[in-house]
């Protein structure tokens, strides 16, 4: 399939984000996952490409996911994306929203972008499969998986959702979550199982209370 993969890295105070632009490169058409912060960047890197925006795809509500979302959308027209569930758990709103169902598709030009709904880190997290890449904003890390506490988070959904990922993911797709640890996104499936601990659980109850332990040294200390 004819597409492009552009990452952006973006940060605020405390925090570092990856923004990514999704161009189908027959039509010139671009989806943006989570865009934050750098409203200059993000724009720049549209007109550097000369593409159109056609979607903002959200994964979750989160602040540090959603922050730009209504700017653009009103500013360029796009549509926004997000699960219907994480929409009407949270009651989140933005210009031109558009719910997904699980499992539901859009075309970007010719491109598929398929939507997965992966609950565990919010009740609605949503993955994105385009092409050979997957776009995993806090479900799954290069390194781990999302927090699970928080209002609509819940380890159980997690394990269930990382299980579901393992059975559909290619050895050869492209990983692309929203934040890093140490490792590059971008990194194949297959390569990512030596550093993530996480998909090694074949007992929910023991993945459970690995996620939730209570020594964990640091929030993104993942073992
Ligand atoms: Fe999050």
């Amino acid at each position: 399939m004819g597409l492009e993969v552009h990452m952006l890295k973006v940060s605020t105070l405390f925090i570092k984000n990856y923004v990514y632009l999704i161009i189908d490169k027959h039509s010139k058409k671009a989806a943006l996952i989570d865009p934050v912060w750098d409203e200059q960047k993000i724009m720049e890197l549209l007109a550097e490409n000369n593409c159109t925006l056609s979607y903002i795809l959200l994964t979750h509500s989160h602040p540090d996911h959603v922050h730009l979302a209504d700017t653009l959308a009103r500013n360029t027209g796009c549509r926004v994306h997000m699960s219907r569930v994480e929409i009407e758990f949270y009651g989140f709103w933005c210009t031109n929203l558009f719910p997904l169902h699980d499992e539901e598709e859009i075309l970007l030009g010719n491109s598929k972008i398929k939507a997965i709904l992966t609950p565990g880190h919010t009740k609605g997290s949503l993955c994105y499969i385009a092409g050979n890449n997957i776009f995993t904003g806090d479900t799954l890390f290069i390194e781990g998986c999302g927090l699970c506490w928080g209002r609509g988070a819940d380890p159980a959904e997690m394990y269930d959702s990382l299980n579901r990922l393992k059975r559909i993911i290619p050895p050869h797709m492209k990983i692309y979550p929203a934040h890093r640890f140490g490792q590059k996104p971008g990194k194949s499936y297959e390569n990512i199982l030596q550093y993530n601990i996480y998909l090694d659980f074949r007992n929910k109850e023991d993945f459970i209370k690995y996620r939730m332990r209570r020594n964990q040294k640091l929030l993104f200390a993942f073992r």
